[in-house]
């Protein structure tokens, strides 16, 4: 008999965001055994998660979501109380060029665990099925107003409509079967451990290695930026205490236009690498504009601070030069993720065992 009040299996905790997650997890629930289910792509890094890798309450569990057998397996291997579901293809770009990748794992690889948990639960009381899900669901709003969790689905590139069809996925399963789900749907996160494709770690890359700052279009598309461990809190308490059925937005109330950002960065680059002020904006290089590039993302999280109490913790500036520092301090992990080393590395580390 396992000594763990719950055991909880975390989908895609080898990424950005899952692995602050499992962090928080991990340390903060000690009674819990957290199980990290990831296929390691190019955008899994367990050396993300060397930090929790020796504690007694973390095991890491390198499978596809896709794959329906290696899924069973896993279910009759622990007994699942509660899944947070992250695993996902998580670039726009990349969708751009690959969407089937998108369709298989985010749509296929829900509705495997879906189905999973369906099988497997016997009874349904006290299990979760929590998806955590993207704002970028809602379509793209203009000058003004906000999305708020009645805003109809309108999703406009391959990476959101496949969100937008596991958001479905999850409902119908509720709806359908009383599955006990949950789900939220987030704004853009930023903080250590981002893959450096995505804007803030590219351009803080970029500047530290004097290389152009591509800027699509005018740069003046909007986005609202959350810091990830603002969102792993927000994960915490919606798995606990959110209602089953439900979905919960979760947003900083920070908007920027994207030139606007990269500005601030160049700006805090500049003092942090000893350059002359105005050096990094330099590099700044307007390029061809995204296929379909939603103009503006703004999240009202008015339901998750007044029934959860959920608040975001900090100012962006702040965020941002720990971001920074993070990216100056972590070079080799830069070079990690970017060359491959390290799947290698650590799945040999782990066939080992
Ligand atoms: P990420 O790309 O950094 O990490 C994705 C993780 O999923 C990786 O560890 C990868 O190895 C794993 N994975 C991918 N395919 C898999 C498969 N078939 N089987 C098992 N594991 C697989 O993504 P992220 O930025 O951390 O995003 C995590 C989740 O949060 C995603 O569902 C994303 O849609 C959502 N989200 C992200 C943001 C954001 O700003 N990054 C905002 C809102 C919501
Ligand atoms: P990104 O980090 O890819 O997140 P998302 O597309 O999911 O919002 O991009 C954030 C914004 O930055 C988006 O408007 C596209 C823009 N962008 C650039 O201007 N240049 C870049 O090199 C990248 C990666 C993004």
């Amino acid at each position: 008999m396992s000594t763990y009040h719950k055991t909880i299996g975390i989908t895609g905790g080898a990424g950005f965001i899952g692995s602050h997650v499992i962090r928080l997890f991990v340390n903060k629930y000690p009674h819990y055994r957290i199980v990290n289910i990831d296929a390691l792509t190019y955008a899994g890094n367990l050396e993300n998660l060397k930090d929790v890798d020796p504690l007694p309450n973390y095991i890491f569990e390198h499978a596809d979501i896709c794959n329906e057998e290696q899924v069973a397996h896993l279910f009759s291997k622990y007994p699942f109380d509660g899944i947070i579901h992250l695993a996902a293809e998580s670039h726009v770009d990349r969708s751009i060029m690959d969407p089937l990748a998108f369709i298989r794992t985010n749509v296929l690889g829900t509705g495997v665990l879906l189905n999973a948990c369906k099988k497997s639960w016997k009874a349904f009381a006290n299990k979760l099925f929590y998806h955590i899900s993207t704002d970028e669901v809602y379509g793209s709003l203009g000058e003004t107003g906000f999305f708020t969790e009645t805003t109809p689905y309108d999703p406009r590139s391959p990476y959101s409509a496949s969100k937008a069809s596991s958001d479905h996925l999850v409902m119908a399963y509720h709806h359908t079967y009383g599955l006990p789900v949950v789900l939220s749907n987030c704004s853009n996160n930023y903080g250590s451990h981002h893959f450096p494709e995505k804007l803030i770690p590219l351009m803080i890359n970029n500047i530290i290695h004097n290389k152009p700052l591509p800027v699509y279009g005018k740069g003046e598309n909007v986005r609202d930026w959350l810091w990830v461990e603002d969102h792993a809190r927000a994960i915490d308490i919606i798995f606990h205490k959110g209602r089953k059925g439900e979905k919960y937005n979760i947003g900083g109330h920070n908007e920027w236009k994207n030139i606007d950002l990269v500005m601030l960065l160049c700006a805090i680059m500049d003092k942090k690498l000893d350059r002359a002020k105005g050096s990094s904006a330099k590099l700044i290089t307007y390029v061809k504009d995204r296929a379909g590039h939603d103009l503006r993302y703004a999240i009202d999280a008015a339901k998750l601070s007044t029934e959860l109490g959920w608040q975001p913790s900090l100012q962006f500036e702040e965020g941002l030069e720990k971001t920074v520092d993070w990216y100056l301090q972590n070079q080799d992990w830069v070079l990690h993720v970017t060359t491959g080393a390290y799947q290698q590395y650590y799945t040999d580390q782990y066939q080992k065992r």
